[in-house]
């Protein structure tokens, strides 16, 4: 490629009038703009499946913190309650990240459960909520990067939005999986 002949692949600057003019015409709408490459309905709806997901996280972590009992369930309770805060961070996360979008964040408990990837759960001791927030955290792990995927560049803040989270859910994963070990000595599922 020679320095005269433009390069294709480059992507093309629009002058700073031309960014005003189009930031003016777009202004009702917030923070999308019209070079939002994505569906933003549906980066929307998506978006509301995330964040029923992180809640019903933020309702089963806090239920566990709270109930669970036994012998060196301490060290586990503290975990669970640091784990609902997490979960919590994210919610408000992609909530604000509705909300840049134009759309209302979904917070009605109505229809919560079915809007989310993960489950409430049900266990009535200290290993079954460690293996049900072992196996939440791996379908948010395996949706999140799906979802990265499919973001790639026409999305990049919702992009890396949810890179960071995923970030912390793959360390979550861990953090039960390790749990799991040390209260029954082989984990339930691979790691
Ligand atoms: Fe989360
Ligand atoms: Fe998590």
């Amino acid at each position: 490629m020679t320095a005269s002949s433009p390069d294709k692949n480059k992507p093309f600057l629009s002058d700073i009038k031309t960014l005003r003019a189009r930031a003016r015409e777009h202004i009702e709408q917030g923070n999308v703009t019209g070079t939002y490459v994505g569906d933003a309905q549906k980066t929307i709806d998506i978006l509301q499946a995330v964040l029923a997901t992180e809640l019903v996280c933020v309702l089963r972590y806090t239920m566990h913190a709270v109930a669970a009992t036994g012998i060196s369930s301490e060290g586990v309770k503290a975990e669970f309650a640091e784990h609902a805060k997490d979960e919590q961070g994210h919610a408000m996360e992609v909530a604000e990240r509705i909300n840049q979008l134009g759309g209302t964040p979904n917070f009605d408990p109505e229809g919560l459960a079915s809007r989310s990837a993960s489950q409430y759960g049900q266990a009535g001791n200290l290993v079954d909520m460690i293996r049900e927030n072992l196996i939440a955290e791996r379908i948010a792990v395996d949706h999140y990067r799906e979802l990265i995927r499919y973001f790639g560049d026409d999305d990049p803040t919702t992009r890396v939005m949810l890179e960071g989270i995923l970030a912390k859910e793959e360390e979550h994963t861990n953090d039960m999986h390790d749990l799991l070990v040390a209260h029954e000595g082989k984990p339930m599922l691979p790691k």
